[in-house]
């Protein structure tokens, strides 16, 4: 058998009699956002260091965990801490959290991240709902031998965010009066932030926001057919468009201060996921 599938099948084995229910939401949960089951009716939570061979972060401030709960009436599964790339494993373990989720029974993915802006009419603090991607500048998920038993071998990526989706974040980011950008994501490897040179690349192609997570994740949940949508907040001005150097404590503190209004928003859009 494949032997990324072979892993896969295994964490969900030893994860499986623990559920406590087939969550429909998957959440996964960017800088800032940890705190979130604070808000949620918390049924189970599952360590990442219990399931075997299970990638568990090295980030601080990603701790690790899978939680399970309720927002509203919705069962959730969310992901306290995600695995990156630059943390040094193959990205085959970068998304099989992802995939994980998917087998519990999610058929909703929501990825939210910190990111730095490109948009000059974005500032720190802000939100920006994912339009769409540019994944070129990070490894595919799908390279390797083909999963079928997850999807295609040419999966299409013309509609990977979720038009109802996004209809509901905006509706949802109305009816609580916070405003909401929308714009396209890049992923790049990091772990180092970018050069101002690379910014003014990403700008001509047309990135709004860039970051280290969220597409390798939402390309392996399109080619396994879930609803995708996600939501960055935006942390700094990218690199060359500030004036002072990145750093990933300044990004923590601006997760933190938006993390108020971001948990809000995500839970209002949970719950109007269920209508
Ligand atoms: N670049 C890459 N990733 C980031 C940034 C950034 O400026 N800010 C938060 N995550």
């Amino acid at each position: 058998m494949n032997q990324v599938y072979e892993k896969l099948l295994k964490c969900y084995e030893s994860v499986k009699d623990r559920i406590p229910f087939e969550p429909e939401v998957a959440l996964v949960l960017g800088s800032g956002l940890g705190d979130y089951a604070n808000d949620m009716k918390v049924e189970t939570e599952i360590d990442y260091h219990e399931i075997e061979g299970f990638p568990v972060s090295t980030v601080p401030g990603h701790a690790g965990k899978f939680i399970f709960g309720y927002v509203g009436s919705v069962k959730v599964v969310c992901m306290k801490g995600r695995v990156h790339y630059y943390e040094g494993y193959p990205i085959s373990d970068v998304v099989l959290p992802a995939r994980l989720m998917k087998l519990m029974g999610a058929k909703t993915l929501f990825l939210t991240n910190a990111s730095g802006g490109i948009n000059t009419s974005f500032k720190a603090g802000d939100f920006m709902m994912i339009t769409d991607h540019v994944s070129i500048f990070a490894p595919n998920p799908l390279v390797g031998e083909n999963i079928d038993e997850l999807g295609t071998r040419f999966p299409d990526m013309s509609h990977v965010y979720d038009e109802e989706l996004k209809k509901t974040i905006k509706d949802s980011a109305k009816k609580l009066g916070i405003e909401i950008k929308e714009g396209i994501y890049a992923q790049l490897t990091g772990p180092s932030f970018e050069s101002p040179a690379e910014i003014q690349l990403l700008s001509k192609l047309g990135v709004d926001a860039v970051g280290m997570s969220t597409v390798v994740e939402a390309i392996a949940a399109n080619h396994m057919g879930m609803k995708i949508c996600g939501i960055s907040c935006v942390c700094n001005l990218a690199a060359g468009l500030c004036a002072n150097p990145l750093t990933h404590e300044e990004v923590q503190a601006a997760a933190k201060e938006a993390a108020p209004k971001f948990k809000s928003l995500v839970t209002e859009i949970i719950q109007s996921m269920e209508k």
